[in-house]
């Protein structure tokens, strides 16, 4: 008998703190006509200091998750952990996760895709509970990434897109195909590396925390915003296209498309190339901003509670990120 994947529960948590785009303008010269017109971003959450963690705000998705997929955490059998935000440099948050869910003995995995983290972490499942290794994961994305903002005018290119949150995803075995994992599709190409990045603190460096290099910028997120958007309007076309000829679908197939919350001006694009309706694409950017590998788990958690994700229809998620990174998935419901 074959093993298939299906998600059988989302859940997501976001911090309490908005931070519209006007509370932006106190730290840098910009504007929420500005913001809004280049990105769709009316506001977005930071994390707040002494009660949101990485890992608390992915353990609060993940009790949601479970809760919803209707098991405990010791019916887990793999964490797979996604973000560039950890709370360590090591080890990873997967492990304070673990811990907190007291899930000793049970192996987790932390990975690092940026912006595509989610998807890779969802492939990873689906090979696992495919081979019959595992039944059960628990996928995560989960990001702070307001503390590593440079929040100057500086830094504004980067500064206004990024946000914090967690989603997660409770990934279980199936004999059904009909409801499903159908294919995961990943990419990457480090010729574009510097494009997007955070250089310090690198171990690689012969002081790897001078005052120097925190000067030089090193510590805040770099980002090349043409070269990023160029690439990813285009990747994202291609990789949800490899996604459907693998199956045999059409762009008119789809239902819904789950996009990474990139930039809303990517996501219409993507729309508009696969010529779906504006109801059959999630977008929560203007909420949420860009919350990386949180993304669209929370993205999907939502589109569940607003009853958008429906039995048998073909839904499609896809990413782009730093690395660069790319991947989509096409799960039928
Ligand atoms: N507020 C006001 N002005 C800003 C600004 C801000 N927050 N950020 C940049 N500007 C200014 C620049 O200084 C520049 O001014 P100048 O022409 O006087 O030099 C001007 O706006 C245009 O800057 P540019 O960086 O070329 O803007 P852009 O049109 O490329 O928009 C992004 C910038 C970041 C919104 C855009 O490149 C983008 O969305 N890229 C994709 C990013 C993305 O999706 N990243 C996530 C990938 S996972």
């Amino acid at each position: 008998m074959m093993n298939y994947s299906r998600i059988t529960g989302l859940g997501y948590y976001v911090p309490e703190n908005v931070i519209t785009n006007n509370d932006l303008t106190k730290w840098m010269k910009t504007s929420d006509e500005w913001i809004q017109e280049r990105t769709g971003i009316r506001e977005r959450r930071y994390f707040e200091y002494g009660k949101d963690t990485n890992y608390s705000m992915a353990t609060a998705a993940s009790r949601q998750a479970l809760d919803r997929a209707g098991i405990t955490a010791n019916e887990v059998d793999v964490i797979i952990y996604a973000t560039i935000t950890p709370d360590y440099f090591f080890p990873g948050s997967a492990f304070l996760m673990q811990r907190e869910l007291k899930m000793d003995g049970k192996p987790v995995i932390d990975i690092r895709e940026q912006c595509s983290g989610f998807v890779y972490a969802l492939s990873i499942a689906d090979q696992f509970i495919k081979t019959g290794m595992y039944k059960t994961a628990l996928v995560v994305g989960s990001e702070i990434q307001s503390s590593l903002l440079n929040k100057s005018t500086e830094g504004r290119n980067t500064a206004i897109i990024f946000g914090d949150g967690a989603g997660a995803a409770v990934v279980q075995a199936t004999s059904d195909p009909s409801h499903s994992i159908l294919s995961t599709h990943l990419h990457a190409d480090g010729r574009f590396a510097e494009e997007l990045y955070m250089k310090d603190p690198g171990s690689s460096r012969e002081l790897p925390f001078s005052k120097d290099l925190i000067d030089e910028g090193g510590f805040n997120v770099y980002m090349n915003g043409n070269a990023v958007f160029k690439h990813a309007i285009v990747k994202f076309t291609e990789v949800i296209q490899e996604a459907l000829n693998a199956n045999g679908y059409q762009s008119s197939d789809v239902n819904l498309l789950v996009p990474h919350q990139a930039n809303i001006r990517i996501s219409d694009y993507v729309r508009q190339q696969m010529g779906l309706a504006e109801d059959q694409v999630i977008n929560n950017i203007q909420r949420f901003g860009n919350t990386t590998a949180a993304s669209i788990p929370i993205a999907m958690a939502e589109a569940w509670e607003n009853g958008k994700l429906k039995e048998g229809d073909l839904i499609c998620l896809a990413a782009f990120g730093s690395g660069f990174t790319w991947g989509s998935a096409l799960i039928r419901w």
